[in-house]
């Protein structure tokens, strides 16, 4: 066993992406540490004020249109321009851009920067954000011209169920952009958008994010962003809006762009002339075309996220048309990708399509925030692993500039419960710290004053459920665990006192609601979300009582606060926060456990989230409620009877309580419900139901169902740490936990995450009667290794070998 040791170091800002230029993002420290057999680390992140504009800087203002519109449906998008002259040397130039809407900036003929649908959804009235590029190279002395496409966007296109709501934040459709030029001689220039600028129609006919995007190549004026492209197109003077720059902020993060291009598996003629084609993969993005025939020949894609009999499933969609039309011009080959909209498939129906569709024709490009991909997990069971990349491909489809629920459907909320269970998942596998902590700030501008925690945010009119906002238990508790979640992650003490101030709101209304009895047994709840047993239409009737769930997630989010409360340095609040939890934990035990050991409610969830969140006072009365749940799971023939509560607790509920093998035989099954259940049916996403395809090859009827959702995948959370075996033992892994937990007949499993000082890594595998395993500690940590047969030993930075006994796993049961 070799132990690195550090021979030297230096350090040096690495700034985090590079292009488009991104403000006030975290920037990582970078540490470069030579050991004996390790090359290099990060330190903590930090924070770097760059390419800002002061608001005191701002003279932009927003412009767009100044036509009439009829404010009730879609409306067709601008363009805008404007023509300058640079009259000296250019040294360096920037544009910060923004939109009410959704924008692409092109300068001189040029696209600038490969982000997409930026600026993102915030809640735009207190925070709206701006991008900054480098533009240096897309200038030149002389004439210059520069220009914007804008579509609806979250700003006021369509958004929300049962036909949804427009114009939810503004009825215009405007671009906000500053150019500042330095020249040689010290002097700057700006551009603003301002009266000078022109708007006009440009062949965008209409552009939804859930309905598509209808083009008409016939009307483009490809020209429109060069100098000499200002003529026809029918270019009149914008109208100028009004923004208050102090609610202009700089990105947190990295933008959405497109990461992969996937070409179909198969594209099959149908008899109507139409193709279908598969993508071998659900996924978020879009198509984009390689075209050529007649003026005017009107080609229309169609997507969706499974075939039921041989055509595309459009229900689950519900009111999201998903549609995107290209009206050809005629001239040679066309190339096209809608600009403004964004799709949920694996499927696509292609009609209209003259001549034949070759390889070449069409591909998918797939869309999400260009998160740093940060973990990764393999183990030897085919279907354990093809879980594991699903819960992977979700959560790509679902991290689009915000967590949402869903990709496809006519939903894509920021649901706040979806994004708690998952948090822990979503940050070993991704850093995606910057848009969940963005995502988390507008979190605390739409908590209500007295504490309530939206259902999702941004708020957007819902239906009565959602509308007025009301405290739910699992969703609200968001702000109080999912800090914390990100401050495990990464070490930084910023994430937590940041969002510290709502968690304690969040936490104060529940011990209002909840009076001296500490039990929250009041007001509407979702409880135990589309638990198996629960009726499709009705998935909070879950077989758990949903003031269970509440009140135990009341003494959770508690202990919480406590420990932030601590970790912030406010001893007197953390034992303040402290005494409640114990307080609410104890009422948790006297009006839901039995004498006999057993709870009130004999539900799986019921006594995990016991056992997970700590509420039975001993080891013994731990150790039956254990058993119990290991007496459950069995006598359900270990089929999954969990929902979104119970699902991310179970496996770590029975691992504790000296039932891993039943854990194992939970995660090994292939019968409906089950994790496997979906993987056996050729599944690449995670599914919102156990079921939403139903065994019978028919649509779970229930009104939601998706295809892609990220809440049951959190089980991968359990895969790094316990199959695998790799876990932070302190904040930011600066103390690592390598306790693999081999079972279910795998024989061998490895989880790499890239922490914020480097790459810590395990794998382990059975060789004969031994299990071999390999784990790196990165520079600056250390680790404890627990391995079967051995007591527990201490490792600092370097790769580290050990050879134990091979242990006595239960064999694998179903294959
Ligand atoms: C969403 C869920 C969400 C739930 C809450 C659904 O429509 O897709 O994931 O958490 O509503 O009720």
């Amino acid at each position: 066993m070799t132990t690195g040791r550090v021979v030297s170091s230096e350090r040096y800002l690495v700034p985090w992406p590079a292009e488009p230029l991104v403000s006030r993002e975290r920037v990582r420290v970078r540490v470069r540490v030579w050991t004996d057999d390790l090359v290099s680390g990060w330190s903590m992140p930090s924070w770097a004020e760059a390419a800002l504009l002061d608001p005191g800087d701002w003279l932009a203002k927003p412009v767009g249109g100044a036509w009439d519109e009829d404010r009730s449906g879609d409306r067709r998008p601008a363009r805008v321009r404007r023509e300058f002259v640079v009259r000296r040397p250019i040294v360096s130039a920037r544009l910060y851009a923004s939109a009410h809407g959704v924008y692409e900036a092109e300068i001189n003929g040029m696209r600038v920067g490969d982000d997409a649908l930026s600026p993102g959804w915030t809640v735009y009235g207190r925070r709206l954000r701006y991008r900054t590029y480098d533009v240096t190279s897309y200038l030149t002395e002389g004439p210059n011209a520069i220009g914007a496409w804008l579509g609806d966007g979250w700003y006021r296109g369509r958004l929300g169920f049962n036909g949804g709501t427009r114009n939810i934040y503004g009825t215009d459709q405007s671009w906000l952009a500053q150019l500042e030029i330095a020249h040689d001689d010290g002097t700057r220039t700006t551009i603003a958008t301002d009266a000078s600028w022109h708007a006009a129609c440009g062949p965008i006919a209409t552009s939804s994010l859930y309905d598509g995007e209808v083009h008409d190549a016939r009307s483009d004026h490809p020209d429109w962003s060069r100098p000499d492209g200002g003529s026809g197109g029918g270019w009149t003077p914008v109208e100028v809006r009004e923004r208050d720059p102090s609610t202009l902020i700089p990105a947190e993060g990295p933008p959405v762009r497109c990461t992969d291009i996937i070409a179909p598996v198969t594209a099959v003629r149908r008899d109507d002339g139409s193709y279908l084609l598969d993508f071998g993969q659900n996924l978020v993005g879009r198509l984009a075309i390689t075209v050529e025939g007649p003026r005017g020949s009107h080609v229309t894609l169609r997507h969706a996220e499974v075939i039921v009999k041989g055509d595309l499933a459009t229900v689950p969609l519900r009111q999201a048309r998903a549609t995107d039309e290209y009206i050809l011009r005629g001239a040679g080959t066309e190339k096209w990708e809608p600009r403004f909209t964004i799709h949920g498939f694996r499927y696509a129906v292609i009609s209209g399509w003259p001549g034949q569709i070759t390889p070449e024709s069409v591909v998918a490009r797939v869309y999400h925030t260009d998160m740093p991909q940060a973990g990764s997990f393999e183990c030897s069971d085919p279907l354990v692993q093809r879980l594991h990349d699903n819960v992977r491909w979700s959560m790509r489809g679902n991290f689009v500039d915000i967590p949402t629920d869903c990709p496809a459907r006519d939903e894509r909320l920021g649901w706040t419960g979806d994004v708690q269970v998952f948090a822990p998942t979503a940050l070993f596998l991704y850093d995606c710290a910057a848009l969940l902590d963005s995502w988390l700030v507008d979190v605390g501008l739409e908590q209500l004053s007295e504490g309530t925690v939206p259902w999702y945010v941004p708020v957007i009119p819902g239906p009565p459920h959602w509308t007025p906002i009301r405290p739910g238990a699992g969703w609200g508790d968001v702000i109080a665990l999912t800090p914390v979640a990100l401050f495990q992650a990464t070490g930084d003490v910023e994430l937590l006192r940041r969002h510290h101030q709502a968690a304690r709101a969040w936490v104060g209304l529940i011990a209002s609601l909840a009076g001296p009895t500490r039990l929250w047994d009041t007001g509407f709840q979702l409880g135990d979300w589309l638990d198996p047993a629960a009726p499709p239409d009705d998935p909070a009737a879950s077989a758990t009582d949903p003031y269970l769930v509440a009140t135990a997630y009341f003494a959770w989010s508690a202990r919480h606060v406590s420990m932030a409360a601590r970790t912030l340095g406010d001893l007197t609040e953390a034992e303040m926060y402290r005494e409640l939890a114990d307080e609410v934990a104890k009422a948790f035990r006297a009006r839901y456990l039995l004498d006999s050991g057993r709870l009130t409610c004999d539900s799986q969830t019921a006594y995990a989230i016991a056992i997970a969140f700590k509420l039975l006072d001993d080891v013994r009365a731990t150790r039956r409620a254990g058993d119990r749940l290991a007496e459950l799971v069995r006598g359900n023939g270990y089929r999954i009877a969990t929902g979104f509560i119970g699902t991310p607790l179970i496996c770590d509920a029975l691992t504790s309580t000296g039932h891993i093998d039943a854990a194992y035989r939970l995660l090994m099954q292939t019968e409906c419900p089950s994790w496997l259940y979906p993987v056996t049916q050729g599944a690449t996403t995670i599914w919102e139901r156990w079921d939403s395809l139903r065994p019978d090859g028919t649509l779970n009827p229930g009104g939601m169902t998706s295809f892609n959702h990220v809440a049951l995948g959190s089980v991968a959370d359990w895969l790094h740490r316990v199959a695998a075996g790799l876990a932070p033992a302190a904040p930011g892994y600066k103390k690592i936990s390598f306790y693999p937990r081999p079972g279910g007949g795998l024989t061998s499993a490895a989880a790499s995450h890239d922490t914020p000082y480097g790459r810590a890594r395990i794998s382990w595998h059975f060789a004969g009667d031994e299990m071999r395993v390999e784990m790196a500690v990165p520079p600056n940590c250390t680790a404890t290794a627990r391995l079967p047969g051995r007591p527990p030993f201490e490792l600092e930075a370097g790769t580290h070998r050990a050879t134990v006994p091979r242990p006595a796993t239960p064999e694998q049961v179903r294959r």
